[in-house]
This record gives C-alpha cells, sequence and structure tokens, in this order.
C-alpha cells in the first residue's frame, strides 16, 4: 500500500528525516510514536507531498509518488487529517462535509455515512465549524476525509487536546473502519494507549529516525501493557 525507504526530507537546508523506512500493509494501521520535534508531521507531510523528500523513494499502490504533487497522490487514494483540526471555521458542520462531497458520487450517500460513523456530528450540522470543540472539530475533519472514500488515511494526531471519551470515540470509529478492510491508516499519536490499541505495527521516531519498532496491540501475542513499556522504555532514551 504505503512505502516509504530510506526517505530524507527537512525544510530548506535543514534536514529533519534522516532515512526513515516504513510500510502501511493494505487494511494495516499503523502508529508513529516520538516526542515533541521530532519530525513526526514532517514525515507524515513527505509522504503526502507537501515536504520535498530528497532521498529515497515512496510508492503507494505500486506506483512510485515520491515528487508527485500532492493533488496527484489525494487523486490516487491517500486523504491526510494535518495536526490542529482544521476545517473552514466560518461555514457550518453541514457546508463543510458538503464542501467535500458535492461533484463525488454518491456525495449525499458518503454524508450520511460518515454521519453514522460519527453521530454527535447530527446534532452539530447547523453549527459553524470555529465554534465546534476541538473533540468536535477533529470528528469532522476526519468525517471530511473519509467522504474522499481513501485507501489510505493518514492522521495527525488525532487526540491532541481532546478528552478521554471523545478520544475512546476516535479509536472506536478508526478500528472499526481498518477492520472493515479497504482503508488504512497511518497514524501520529502522542497518547500511547490509543496508537497501540488501534495499530498492528508502532513505529518510535527519535530526531528523524526510526529507533525501535514492532507490532502494536492490535497484533501483538503479549499484552498492550506489555508493548506500551517497550514503547516507553524507547522514547526514554
Ligand atoms: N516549516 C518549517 N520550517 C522549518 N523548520 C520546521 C518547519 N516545520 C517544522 N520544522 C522543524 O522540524 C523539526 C520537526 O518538526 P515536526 O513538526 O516534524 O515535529 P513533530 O514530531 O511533528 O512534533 P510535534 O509532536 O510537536 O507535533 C522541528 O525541529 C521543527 O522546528
Ligand atoms: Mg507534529
Amino acid at each position: 500500500m504505503l512505502e516509504l525507504t530510506d526517505v530524507r526530507a527537512g525544510y530548506g537546508r535543514t534536514e529533519v528525516v534522516h532515512g526513515v523506512t516504513m510500510t502501511v500493509p493494505d487494511g494495516g494501521v499503523v502508529a508513529v510514536m516520538g516526542h515533541n520535534g521530532a519530525g513526526k508531521t514532517t514525515l507524515l507531510r513527505a509522504a503526502v507531498g507537501l515536504v520535498k523528500i530528497t532521498h529515497g523513494t515512496v510508492t503507494f499502490d505500486g506506483t512510485d509518488v515520491t515528487h508527485m504533487r500532492p493533488s496527484g497522490r489525494v487523486a490516487r487514494g491517500i486523504a491526510y487529517v494535518p495536526q490542529g483540526q482544521q476545517s473552514f471555521g466560518q461555514l457550518t458542520t453541514e457546508e463543510n462535509l458538503r464542501v467535500v462531497a458535492d461533484g463525488r458520487k454518491r456525495g449525499k450517500e458518503k454524508i450520511k455515512e460518515v454521519l453514522d460513523l460519527f453521530p454527535a456530528l447530527t446534532t452539530l450540522l447547523d453549527r459553524r465549524a470555529g465554534l465546534l470543540s476541538g473533540g468536535q472539530r477533529q470528528q469532522l475533519a476526519i468525517a471530511r476525509a473519509l467522504i474522499t472514500e481513501p485507501k489510505l488515511l493518514i492522521l495527525d494526531e488525532p487526540t491532541e487536546g481532546i478528552q478521554p471519551s471523545v478520544v475512546a470515540e476516535i479509536e472506536r470509529t478508526i478500528t472499526e473502519l481498518a477492520s472493515r478492510g479497504g482503508l488504512s491508516v497511518l497514524l501520529v499519536e502522542q497518547h500511547i494507549g490509543f496508537a497501540l490499541e488501534s495499530a498492528d505495527r508502532y513505529h518510535v521516531l527519535e530526531a528523524g529516525r526510526v529507533t525501535s519498532s514492532g507490532a502494536g496491540g492490535a497484533g501483538a501475542d503479549v499484552s498492550i501493557e506489555t508493548v506500551a513499556a517497550d514503547v516507553r522504555a524507547a522514547l526514554t532514551i
């Protein structure tokens, strides 16, 4: 599905990602964890085409997309929800969904489907997105991404600053979507518990390099607590 091979990327002359290799398999959930500034967002942006890759390759569904523009990658089935839950603040929830759905085949049905996934949004359809809570905005941002029917959903810290009950809701939805098949997820996440509950595989990123990898809770034959202890140990280096 998505393969990053020895990817180097950064800003201007400053390299931030120093040769990262990882694979997101068909229908798999892969979590990337790491401290602030480790290069997690930069890695995702490189995968999506928003940051230039200076070395290495990105392939998606067997096609080399290393130097393809973001719009080309989106057209091939990659959806990216950036850190910070951006939607159009002046538009209502419903308008935000319609902006993406209008003109698409089965647009209206797609909106209904994402509202089924995030029922909390149903009562907020007339509210401006700028007035939604952080958790509600995050759900709206994921809902908008899902309307494009992606093959790969890339999420940058979907639970940042969100209360635990909403975190659980988002986790349930992501796990459910992935288990239905047809969707792979690449997730950056600082909540180790959340990341490991949903992930088949995890990678710890430290200063632009993968320093530790393993099977996540969904794919491990040991308990989540054991995996989480490994990750915490890796993160304190
Ligand atoms: N647009 C930019 N221009 C220059 N440097 C940047 C830019 N964006 C990020 N950086 C730098 O790249 C490094 C990695 O940043 P990045 O946002 O990828 O980290 P992160 O792991 O996502 O952190 P966080 O957990 O805080 O979101 C940091 O040192 C940051 O200052
Ligand atoms: Mg980040």
